[in-house]
């Protein structure tokens, strides 16, 4: 019978739901390589991360379902990886920016209006999930699908509800189907990720609709990413005047600040591996097939790879950051990710003199996600 590793910690303990930075921290500088129940075996020092990332032969990303691309190994994963690459170019991204800035406009535009605005409900979600709609060329009003589709799915994993989990893949399933479906009767060449999609070709076979499904999972997760980076990024200027007047007299410095803040303050909780052979890392052995936990929040305030690293530093050269991970699944969605977080943080900026936090405090998202579930901020 295979020998059950001893539990070091437990992911979901007081210090973690109070403050997932800190409990990481102590556990970075404590038990490094630490398994539990939940995660598997959690790795928190930068330097083990990123070997991990640099290995894929031996720490395998394959998953249990389809996950298109990340849930494959080189070569294969490099094959679906190109194909869809083009949907996050310069070209793409430049045609999305207009719309996405009118997005942020209209909705600063109607909340700007109260004197405190509860900012996660009222822009992250919407904003973008409204800014992926436009992306893929589908009716606005679809953003509300899939805003809950990824809070519900936060909660499922939460909880470890596999029937819950279950029942929300087959619902996106179907949304994202009928939009395929109602394309195909109707049609044109709109030149949008949707049609994108639909004329994908790998290995000379078109992406079939459940391929296409597997991709859209992974977008609107990503999605749900920049919300929730959105929040943290939102609070760091409201909370440090000294970095909201350095970012409203020079908005260069925005997709700096951005990258550096979420180093800092990391949106992103783990991400999975399993091992192909028995590895040793930092002196503990993990036997094959295991599970690995990259704690990239962990990593990203690692001081032997930082100096300084928990001081928040806009000039800082982030070229070892974590925050998009490293290697052959470094973030396709990043060039996304960064034009949404920019176009939010200069429109905000552009009308207001002045952001602050509301009277009630910011409240922290639970594991598996550590953005914020409440911000209230006022504007002047
Ligand atoms: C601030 C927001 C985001 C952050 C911090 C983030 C972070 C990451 C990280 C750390 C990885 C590496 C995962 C691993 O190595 O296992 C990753 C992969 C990925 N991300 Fe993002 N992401 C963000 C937004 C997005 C968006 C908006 C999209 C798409 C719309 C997206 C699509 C992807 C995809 C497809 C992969 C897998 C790439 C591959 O396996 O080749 N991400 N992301």
């Amino acid at each position: 019978m295979a020998h059950e590793p001893q539990n070091d910690w437990n992911p979901l303990n007081e210090e973690s739901l109070r403050d997932q930075r800190q409990a990481y921290d102590e556990m970075r500088e404590r038990c490094p390589v630490a398994h539990s129940k939940l995660m598997g075996w959690s790795l928190f020092r930068h330097e083990d991360i990123a070997a991990v990332l640099a290995d894929p032969q031996t720490y395998s990303n394959v998953s249990q379902f389809m996950a298109i691309p990340n849930g494959l190994d080189p070569p294969v994963h490099q094959q679906y990886r190109e194909a869809l690459d083009n949907n996050f170019e310069s070209e793409q991204m430049s045609k999305l920016e207009p719309q996405a800035r009118k997005i942020a406009a209209d909705i600063f535009e109607s909340v700007l209006v109260a004197d405190e605005v509860e900012m996660v409900a009222a822009f992250a979600n919407p904003f973008t999930m409204k800014t992926l709609c436009a992306l893929l060329g589908w009716p606005e009003n679809q953003w509300q699908y899939f805003d809950r589709w990824v809070q519900d799915s936060l909660k499922a994993s939460f909880n470890s509800d596999s029937a819950a989990g279950k029942k929300l893949a087959n619902d996106f399933s179907e949304q994202v189907k009928n939009n395929l479906k109602k394309r195909r009767t109707s049609p044109s060449e709109r030149g949008d990720a949707t049609d994108s999609l639909m004329n994908t070709v790998v290995n000379k076979v078109q992406l079939d609709d459940d391929q296409i499904v597997s991709v859209l999972r992974n977008w609107v997760a990503g999605q749900g990413t920049v919300a929730a980076s959105l929040s943290i990024l939102f609070m760091h200027i409201a909370q440090n005047k000294a970095l909201q007047n350095q970012l409203r007299s020079n908005p260069a410095l925005i997709p700096a600040a951005i990258e550096e803040i979420l180093r800092v303050d990391g949106p992103l909780v783990f991400n999975p591996r399993t091992t192909t052979k028995d590895v040793k890392i930092q002196g503990r052995l993990i036997p094959k097939g295991e599970h690995i936990a990259l704690m990239w929040i962990s990593g990203n305030r690692d001081p032997r790879a930082f100096d300084q690293a928990n001081v928040l530093n806009v000039e800082r050269n982030n070229v070892d950051t974590l925050v998009w991970g490293q290697g052959a699944h470094v973030c396709q969605g990043a060039p996304l990710a960064r034009l949404e977080m920019r176009v939010a943080i200069e429109e905000m900026l552009l009308k207001t003199k002045l952001v602050e936090l509301g009277k009630k405090a910011p409240r922290r998202a639970v594991h598996p996600s550590n953005g914020l579930s409440e911000l209230y901020l006022r504007f002047s």
